[in-house]
């Protein structure tokens, strides 16, 4: 049997809301037709944001959201989505599918969208394409309060007030598709343009983030926090999850052996390494810590749903992406002293989706459900906990091993725990004893997501992975004993 302990005297840091966090960008489905389908549609929609979308983000609670890239925020030029939509430019998204992007979702919409969603707000600037002047008015257009020539035009197109810019990203992946740039370069580059994003409004300063490393470029890392350690508030790292480890053939969303499986989910708790090893980086050059890490593209990528556009993106969901995200909220939760940010990449239709959508039909993935058990994390306070567990072999990773309970804890002001444990072997069962240390508990009450880890919703089937009640625990003084199935997310809530 298993040992869970979980310490209330030993409160760690709040979880930031924001490591809930979200991306979607002008790919493939994402954008449009996933969260905009325009004014005219059938698809019900306010001010053009499908309603049904909207509903269930907000539900899940999300609490940021990057936009407008990745990728294509190096080659978007935010004045082609402004003003009267009819004459707004037309492009060719070079880096997604070739097809014409209408630019009729643009800053305006942006931020009409998160209004609607009720969640913060992450801009990513265009350093690889654009100029120092035009990001610097981007930010004028935003937020300058008064009289001033972007003010005015925003007025002229309808906004009166300014919006608040919560995060600001100067390029994105700017050693690859953002530039293909060196760190020393790019670090200078950051200062360069960081330096014309004013704050306009006195005691509001937007939160600016560096483009960090890909993966484990720990040089990146260390060259490019010398740089901007005394202007960045934070530095990203992005890292994807890819069962094989080959982009050529990534692996099916959908059909996989257990190596494969056991494969998938090495790969996600790689992440614990990754950011531990790149906060250490961090310290060497800032061991004052002013900048924060934050994780803002991760999730699992796959080949693309057959049939469907290789520039799309568009990928199945099944229990093991269940597992990938509850375990890596988990690493976030634990790292909470540390991280300010982190977002799924992306919200709807691409990649590691919490949602998909065909025309008029919306189904909520087994992602999206781990993200909704997990939301009372968001702005608790971690607590310290541990976990014993049996190690998993992943054959296809060398042996590398991984363990097959993931874990955390956190408390929130009236003293409940919420403990949330991701049972990540396919086909073995735990037996867990959990003991709530110096504290007598009055009720616990758990839900469960489970099921075969190639379980999906699907169109004609969207409720095959939902959360369950679940009874599967005696409750004891000082905590609980559970056996939790195969392939499950837990949610306990602990009551005093
Ligand atoms: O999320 C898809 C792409 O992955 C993003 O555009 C890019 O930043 C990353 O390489």
């Amino acid at each position: 049997m298993d040992k869970y302990l979980i310490n209330p005297n030993q409160k760690i840091a709040t979880i930031n809301k924001d490591l809930y966090g979200h991306f979607s960008e002008h790919l493939g489905r994402c954008i449009y037709e996933g969260l905009y389908v325009g004014e005219d549609s059938a698809i019900p929609n306010v001010n053009g944001m499908r309603s049904d979308a909207v509903q269930a983000l907000k539900e899940m609670g999300i609490p940021v959201l990057r936009w407008p890239g990745g990728c294509f925020a190096d080659e978007y030029h935010w004045r082609d989505g402004i003003g009267d939509k009819a004459s707004r430019k037309k492009m060719i998204n070079t880096h997604w599918g070739g097809v014409v992007e209408d630019n009729s979702f643009g800053t305006h919409e942006y931020f009409e969208l998160c209004r609607q969603l009720g969640c913060d707000t992450y801009i990513n600037g265009n350093v690889g394409s654009g100029t120092v002047q035009e990001m610097s008015e981007w930010v004028e257009y935003m937020t300058f309060d008064g009289t001033s020539p972007m003010a005015e035009l925003r007025a002229k197109n309808g906004r009166e007030k300014p919006w608040k810019v919560k995060y600001f990203g100067v390029g994105n992946e700017s050693w690859g598709c953002g530039g293909n740039m060196d760190p020393e370069y790019y670090g200078c580059l950051f200062k360069r343009y960081n330096t014309y994003c004013r704050d306009y409004k006195a005691g509001e300063h937007i939160l600016r983030i560096a483009c960090g490393p890909n993966v484990d470029d720990y040089h990146w890392t260390k060259e490019v926090m010398d740089k901007v350690k005394h202007h960045a508030n934070g530095i990203s790292l992005h890292y994807y999850t890819i069962p094989t480890g080959n982009w050529h053939h990534k692996g099916s969303a959908t059909q996989f052996d257990n190596k494969e499986y056991n494969s998938t989910i090495c790969k996600a708790y790689r992440m614990e390494e990754l950011i531990t090893n790149h906060l250490a980086m961090m310290d060497s050059i800032n061991p004052q810590r002013w900048v924060k890490l934050i994780v803002d593209e991760w999730g699992t990528w796959y080949d693309v749903e057959p049939g469907t556009n290789p520039g799309f993106l568009y990928q199945q969901n099944t229990m093991r992406d269940a597992i990938v995200a509850a375990l890596t909220l988990n690493i976030f939760n634990k790292h909470a002293d540390r991280l300010m940010m982190a977002n799924i990449a992306q919200t709807v239709n691409v990649l590691q989706a919490v949602l998909l959508t065909d025309g008029k039909k919306m189904v909520k993935t087994p992602t999206y459900h781990v993200f909704k058990m997990y939301k009372e994390h968001q702005n608790n306070t971690l607590l310290g906990s541990y976990i014993t567990s049996d190690e998993i072999v992943s054959e296809n990773d060398d042996n590398k091993a991984f363990p097959q309970l993931i874990e955390s804890a956190s408390e929130d002001e009236n003293g409940v725990i919420y403990a949330t444990v991701a049972n990540t072997s396919a086909t073995k069962q735990a037996k867990l004893r959990c003991q709530i240390a110096d504290r007598r508990i009055s009720t616990v009450t758990a839900e469960i997501l489970t099921g075969d880890c190639h379980d999906k919703n699907d169109f004609d089937a969207p409720d095959v992975v939902t959360p369950q009640p679940f009874d599967g625990f005696r409750k004891h003084t000082d905590g609980f004993t559970a056996t939790l199935p195969p392939c499950s997310v837990v949610k306990f809530v602990i009551r005093p």
